[in-house]
């Protein structure tokens, strides 16, 4: 459904050009969940900026069904920004706090239903939707707890019954005990609606309960794409290996002396990112190559994709009955 391609993404500050997005190529298919993972500043907002429009590429295409949106204006515009919306971290910065619950529902539907009757109807089948009490449609976001705003805004988000929704860390700002609750309210939308997400997370736990497929960046640049299940269990790019590693909670194998790789050194400036492969200046196992050649993104074993010199290369068996299933949806307890 949605596929990018060579994507980058700079932003200009005085101290230079970040390239904040480095040349992305991902696919989503209609109704699965896509995590995107990595350190803070690896470029997954500017990721999603740029597919909701919000940021002009430098230059790379976004398709939506084999339309590129990143050239669309007038009424194609207004079209697409309705079949792909966005949650955002934090509910209390998106929310205007001169709207009530209401009338912050009903705005996303006023350029489609004019009838106001019709409008309102929507609104509280909305409400029903994302378990909002009725009596609190006349409330302002500041008179509402966390998960009740998260829940505006999610309702804000499918009021135009869109096809796909990127959630960028939609639970991190909320007390954990409201987490849970959050999750498992986007799973049974998902469900109800056949939504597709692009699912943002620096906590690899709560990911690893919503997502079918996981995508790590580094630096700008996607390392490793794959099944979730494959991606944790079986790492094939070192910085994924870390990252799991630096996450035992979510998978307590990796804590494990054995097999443990500490994240070892600073995350190197975005503005001067190392040259050849991108995370040789923190990997245990580079070698002289790493320094020089950037790794492409190639077919590995198993169906995933991996940027590594080192990773074994696809077997000539492929997997046939990996590709286009979707394993089915994870509720948390
Ligand atoms: N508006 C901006 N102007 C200048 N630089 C920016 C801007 N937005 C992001 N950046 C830089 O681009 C890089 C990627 O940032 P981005 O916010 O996309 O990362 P992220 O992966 O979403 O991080 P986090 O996990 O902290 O949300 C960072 O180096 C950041 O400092
Ligand atoms: S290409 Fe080299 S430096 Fe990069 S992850 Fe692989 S082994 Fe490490
Ligand atoms: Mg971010």
């Amino acid at each position: 459904m949605l596929t990018i391609k060579k994507l980058r993404v700079t932003h200009r500050t005085r101290n230079g050009t970040v390239h904040a997005v480095d040349g992305v190529d991902l696919t989503l298919r209609r109704g699965e969940t896509l995590g995107l993972v990595g350190e803070s500043g690896c470029g997954k907002s500017t990721l999603a900026r740029a597919v909701m429009r919000l940021t002009a590429p430098a230059s790379g295409r976004i398709l939506l069904d084999g339309t590129d949106v990143t050239r669309l204006t007038g009424r194609a515009a207004a079209l697409f920004t309705a079949r792909v919306q966005m949650v955002f971290q934090d509910p209390a910065a998106s929310l205007d706090p001169r709207y009530t619950v209401a009338r912050a529902i009903a705005e996303p539907l006023l350029p489609t239903v004019r009838d106001a009757a019709e409008r309102a109807r929507r609104v509280v089948a909305l409400m029903d939707d994302v378990g909002l009490a009725r009596a609190l449609a006349d409330r302002f976001p500041h008179q509402l707890s966390g998960g009740q705003r998260q829940r505006v805004a999610i309702a804000r988000a499918i009021a135009p019954r869109p096809d796909f929704v990127v959630l960028d860390e939609p639970v991190s700002a909320l007390d954990v005990s409201l987490q849970a609750q959050v999750l498992n309210l986007l799973v049974d939308l998902q469900e109800r609606h056949g939504l597709a997400y692009l699912f943002i997370g620096h906590d690899i736990g709560v990911v690893r309960h919503m997502a079918d497929r996981v995508a790590v960046m580094y630096l700008g640049r996607v390392v490793e794409i794959g099944d979730w299940s494959d991606v944790v269990d079986g790492p094939a790019h070192p910085y994924t290996r870390a990252l799991m590693a630096a996450a035992p909670a979510a998978h307590p194998d990796a804590g494990r002396a054995a097999t443990r790789t500490v994240l070892a050194g600073e995350l190197p400036s975005p503005f001067a990112p190392p040259p050849g492969c991108a995370f040789h200046t923190r990997c245990p196992l580079a070698v002289e190559r790493c320094r020089r050649e950037a790794p492409a993104l190639r077919d590995a074993a198993d169906g995933r994709r991996v940027a590594c010199h080192l990773a074994p290369a696809q077997s000539a068996e492929p997997n046939p009955t990996e590709a286009n299933t979707l394993r089915p949806l994870r509720r948390l307890p």
